[in-house]
């Protein structure tokens, strides 16, 4: 099954390029940029990465980020990412970022995206690996903060495919981001929010009723809503689900309790992503092979899971077909 997961062609629609800063790069751009770190070695990072929930891994998570300074580190960041994507058949990738996490320290907006921008082309040229970039505000900032860092983005717009919303989500509903999500929409982008985490199945209906979202990032508590997850199916409104994540940060108490492959045979478009990797314990693949451990998830059950990730990717239908195409050879092949 390692090796079926490992050369099966997928998409992952949900990660945090800040989330892939694995320790290693983290003391090497400290050290480059002079910044001091809270942690004396690496295993010190990696006992600090206990969660009990959202906030307690966002509170590390973004002092971590303090170490990307130059458009040198957001391009190495975000290469180190897509060498994986390749070891893992990740032929295409949509990107989240955060860039208030680095405007608010200073960074300029252009040395982020310009990074992060080179990276994506490198890997589309030298991987043959596609994206499209996200632009995710963070929830706990205003929208007044959301608005001007769309205004930021206007000069970028075609390096960004949608804006999203992240961050500590109770508290912050999608509401509080409904005039930036309209002035986004304007705009031309396309909208995603994570709803449904840690927040209440009605974030998820207001994401898709105010926000006008194409995706649902996570999701999974829909379950308490029936009507809701009727609505899912029958809109066939993609879910960007991420297992380990959900369980590091105890949405689920272990992986034996996750409801993706319940969704999946209830006909819900859920995919299967990492969000942030190095911090969560695995890539991509590692979360297809958690669900197949914990879960008992099939060859068919993980072809199906690699289709919907295709089918609810932004690319054309055209690309689409492509990516379908090869899932179907390798299915017929190796299935
Ligand atoms: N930012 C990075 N990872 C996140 C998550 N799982 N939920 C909300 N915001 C995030
Ligand atoms: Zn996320």
């Amino acid at each position: 099954m390692k090796e079926f997961i490992k050369k099966l062609p997928k998409a992952e629609l949900h990660i945090h390029i800040e989330g892939s800063l694995e320790p290693e790069l983290m003391f090497t751009l400290a050290k480059r940029n002079g910044v001091d770190l809270p942690y004396a070695n690496i295993d010190e990072v990696k006992q600090a990465y206990q969660f009990d929930n959202l906030q307690s891994f966002l509170d590390i998570y973004y002092q971590s980020a303090a170490v990307l300074i130059t458009e040198q580190d957001f391009y190495d960041l975000t290469w180190a990412y897509l060498k994986r994507c390749e070891e893992e058949t990740v032929i295409h990738t949509e990107i989240f970022f955060d860039p208030q996490t680095h405007t608010d320290r200073g960074i300029a907006f252009a040395t982020v995206i310009n990074g992060i921008n080179r990276a994506l082309n490198d890997a589309q040229q030298q991987l043959g690996i596609s994206s499209v970039l996200i632009l995710c505000f963070l929830r706990h900032l205003s929208a007044e903060s959301a608005m001007n860092t769309l205004q930021q983005a206007l000069p970028f717009k075609q390096y960004i495919g949608a804006v999203g919303l992240d961050s500590s989500e109770v508290g912050h509903p999608p509401e509080k981001f409904q005039q930036v999500f309209e002035s986004a929409i304007a705009a031309g982008f396309l909208t995603v929010a994570h709803a449904g985490e840690e927040g209440p199945p009605q974030y998820i209906w207001d994401a898709i009723d105010l926000l006008k979202v194409s995706r649902v990032d996570h999701g999974v508590r829909c379950i308490e809503d029936p009507k809701l997850v009727e609505h899912l199916r029958e809109r066939q409104m993609a879910l960007t689900v991420c297992p380990l994540s959900n369980t590091k940060l105890k949405v689920f108490e272990n992986m034996s309790e996750h409801n993706i492959l319940q969704l999946l045979e209830q006909g819900l478009a859920v995919t299967v992503n990492s969000d942030d990797p190095a911090y969560f314990g695995g890539y991509l693949n590692q979360n297809y092979l958690a669900l197949h451990e914990s879960l008992g998830m099939t060859k068919a059950q993980a072809v199906i899971l690699a289709q919907n990730s295709f089918t609810a990717s932004f690319v054309t239908a055209q690309q689409k077909q492509k990516f379908t195409k090869q899932l179907r050879l390798y299915a017929a092949k190796e299935g």
